[in-house]
């Protein structure tokens, strides 16, 4: 079997790419263009695999992507990860999330259907449903709402691939998960940013009230489930994969600080993100009943070992955060020293 993984040195994709290797006969072709969030670190040990090939490419590059099919055609399957992932940097352009995860989307879904590809697995988020209050769940039917350029752009991108498959009959998977925690997130992203700057004795910036919820979920529960939508979800659905595991950030700090030995006092809030969702839930029970995936990580144990993997891998996070990534953080952060001297209040 060959299956074509777009994003795979990104977080979610390094995942998929090793937990796919492991199975016999499976080749990988992994299209990815390495932007500031992939990294070849996160595949070292896959690089001289000899079912492992790396091809730097755009998603939105419509002739670069069709060598690509054309050269390691056919392919069983495609599972397109690659996307701008980020909310805060959406929220400073879009443009670069619409290129990639519309276009690049609408370029993939072609190209599979030119050079015949088998099923096409779109990996999407939660956020395109919008925000919850304080109550109910996302199914798969609830409507879609996006507030921020990144899930609006991530919407667009499942329209896309739900369009070809009416229109075309092209077979097609939406798969729609919730936040996820884990070794080589990169540390933008709050759990990753939290851990490492309280391993840099930095304060940890908390936005609004910090009564946001998320439901987290360990990506190697997720990567699971992706695997068992390709072989067994049915062509033009949608599969909602959570943990059932809603925690607000205050509550996530609290675990965090509690685990890091830190002081409360570590958390500082900020500044608030313009049209914050308050709440994602998912409702994960069709793709529990219907594909038997059930996430297999517990929250705390699978939190701790992700903080130690922070710990015992510092070369990884010390080269990202020292690098390009310094100068988004004091960007994005910049109220933070203000805001710090005024008095707060701890979780
Ligand atoms: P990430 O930001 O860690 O990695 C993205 C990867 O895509 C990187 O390797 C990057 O180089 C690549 N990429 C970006 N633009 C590209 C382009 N134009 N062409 C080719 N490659 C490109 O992302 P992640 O957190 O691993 O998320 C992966 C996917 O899963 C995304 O589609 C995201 O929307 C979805 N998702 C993420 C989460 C989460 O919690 N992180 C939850 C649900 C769904
Ligand atoms: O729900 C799935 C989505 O989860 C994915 O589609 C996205 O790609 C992924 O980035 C993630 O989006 P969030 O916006 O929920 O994740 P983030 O880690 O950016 O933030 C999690 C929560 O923490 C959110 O309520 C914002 C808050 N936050 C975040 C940062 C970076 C803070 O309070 N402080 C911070 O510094």
């Amino acid at each position: 079997m060959r299956v074509l993984v777009t994003g795979g040195l990104g977080f979610i994709g390094s995942h998929l790419v090793r937990r796919l290797l492991a199975e016999p006969d499976l080749e990988v072709v992994n299209l990815d263009a390495l932007t500031y969030a992939g990294n070849l670190a996160n595949l070292a040990d896959c690089a001289s695999d000899a079912h492992y090939r790396w091809e730097r490419v755009s998603v939105a590059d419509r002739a670069a992507v069709r060598t690509v099919f054309a050269r390691y055609q056919p392919f069983d399957a495609v599972m397109h990860l690659a996307a701008e992932s980020h909310v805060d940097r959406s929220i400073q352009s879009g443009l670069p999330f619409v290129e990639t995860n519309v276009m690049g989307t609408a370029v993939l879904l072609e190209a599979a259907r030119e050079y015949r590809a088998g099923r096409f697995v779109q990996v999407s988020t939660d956020e395109v449903y919008g925000s919850l209050g304080s109550s109910g769940r996302f199914s798969e039917s609830s409507p879609l709402n996006p507030n921020s350029p990144y899930s609006a752009s991530k919407a667009g991108g499942d329209l896309l691939a739900l369009a070809a498959y009416r229109t075309y009959g092209q077979d097609v998977v939406v798969t729609r998960c919730s936040n996820n925690y884990g070794p080589y997130q990169f540390p933008e992203k709050l759990i990753p940013l939290w851990v490492t700057n309280g391993m840099e004795d930095k304060p940890w910036p908390l936005y609004g009230d910090g009564a946001q919820v998320r439901d987290w979920i360990h990506v190697a529960d997720h990567v699971e489930g992706l695997w068992r939508v390709l072989q067994h979800g049915r062509s033009g659905e949608i599969y909602n994969l959570g943990a059932r595991n809603e925690r607000s950030n205050r509550e996530v700090a609290a675990t965090l600080l509690a685990m890091m030995g830190l002081l409360p006092s570590t958390l500082v809030p900020v500044a608030d993100r313009p049209g914050h969702d308050r709440r994602y839930a998912i409702d994960p029970s069709k793709a529990e009943s219907e594909l038997g995936w059930r996430p297999q990580h517990n929250w705390e144990p699978a939190l701790a070992e992700t903080v130690a993997w922070y710990r015992t891998h510092e070369e990884w996070w010390r080269a990202i955060k020292s690098g390009a990534y310094r100068e988004y953080y004091r960007e994005q952060y910049r109220t933070l020293a203000t805001v710090r001297a005024e008095p707060q209040e701890n979780p």
